[in-house]
């Protein structure tokens, strides 16, 4: 039998995205302040640093920065860094908040020389506000008309020199204009399991909770190489350290409460393992169309493009095919499934 129904995205413990349970005062004690803190994404690190001091040693204003990647994975955190090294002020906004060209008018002159203006989902910007956006960021001024009709005139004014910074998960959907505007340009990946092991081990210092390595390592090996996720398992997994033992995080203990939460050895959880079982059970393994299958599971399609897909995909256990959605070898292993006792295509014809 396979499971059908609305599942509780707002509480998915393995979202990428924040979700109702985190915590902000909690998430930011843990969040690194300057580069030395900041544990992985090396190759942006290294650059970045070089950028930094570039510009601190010109004593001008840091090139407007774009990082792009998956969600969870620092970028705002990376924003505040940043700010943080060039010794400058941040402020902080996102595309769907700035509604009037009036509103983003309003924080470019507010800046002071070398601030940072960041913003998140910086792909769901309007193109009325890019078009404000685009003299701000090239000749750091903005353009007014005032007036009506043949009277109407045009005024200009200056900003002071600022560093954009844009955060976006879709880089594809950024409009060529905006993305050729950004002189530095840096990727976030996935963290390894390494570098997830070392943040969480970092956050129990911080939180002054004693955790073995090897647990530490089992936690990091379950949370997709998501560092918003390897802290929100080090919450609930301290609970039941204190709880179950003596408060300190053991292998058997992360295990457990991991368990409990169905997230499994690699990080999949339930609705994953139900996606995967649909196109193995009831699709002899693929292809099936997205909406096919989300529909079989009582589930948006929408909604397992982007919170399951991504990191079946990554794993290696989805295949996206012109016609469909195939498991792989490795999906029907890990499911334990043999080939063969997938219900075949016929089945369900
Ligand atoms: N907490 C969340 N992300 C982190 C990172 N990249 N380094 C250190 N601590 C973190």
């Amino acid at each position: 039998m396979i499971e059908t129904g609305e599942f509780d995205f707002e509480n998915r413990l393995v979202a990428p995205q924040v979700i109702k349970e985190d915590d902000g005062d909690f998430d930011y004690s843990l969040r690194p302040k300057t580069l030395s803190e900041y544990i992985g994404q090396d190759k942006v690190k290294e650059n970045l640093s070089v950028y930094i001091e570039a510009a601190k040693k010109r004593g001008e204003a840091l090139d407007h920065v774009l990082l792009y990647g998956p969600p969870g994975l620092g970028k705002t955190t990376l924003s505040n860094i940043i700010a943080h090294e060039m010794g400058v002020n941040i402020r902080v906004t996102s595309g769907p908040a700035i509604e009037k060209t009036g509103d983003l008018a309003a924080l470019l002159t507010s800046l002071q020389a070398g601030d940072v203006l960041f913003i998140d989902e910086i792909h769901r910007l309007s193109h009325a506000i890019e078009e404000v956006l685009y003299p701000a960021l090239e000749d750091f001024a903005i353009d007014f008309m005032i007036g009506n009709g043949p009277a109407a005139r045009s005024i200009r004014i200056d900003l002071q020199r600022f560093t954009l910074i844009g955060a976006t998960t879709r880089s594809g959907q950024l409009s060529a204009p905006l993305r050729d505007r950004f002189g530095i340009i840096q990727r976030l990946e996935l963290y390894s399991t390494d570098d997830l092991a070392e943040i969480i081990t970092r956050s129990a210092v911080i939180l002054g909770v004693a955790i073995d390595s090897e647990a530490a390592y089992e936690m990091a090996s379950r949370s997709r190489g998501t560092p918003r996720i390897a802290n929100r398992f080090l919450k609930r997994v301290r609970d039941y350290a204190e709880v179950m033992g003596d408060g300190r995080i053991t292998k058997d203990i992360a295990k457990i409460a991991l368990d409990r939460m169905e997230v499994d050895n690699l990080g999949l959880d339930s609705l994953d393992k139900r996606m995967l079982t649909m196109i193995i059970k009831g699709y002899g393994g693929g292809p099936v169309g997205l909406d096919t299958l989300a529909s079989a599971i009582g589930e948006e399609a929408v909604t397992l493009e982007d919170v399951c897909e991504p990191f079946l995909m990554q794993l290696g256990f989805l295949a996206r095919t012109p016609r469909g959605r195939c498991a792989t070898d490795l999906a029907y292993n890990h499911l334990g499934i043999p080939r063969g006792d997938d219900g075949g295509q016929t089945s369900l014809l």
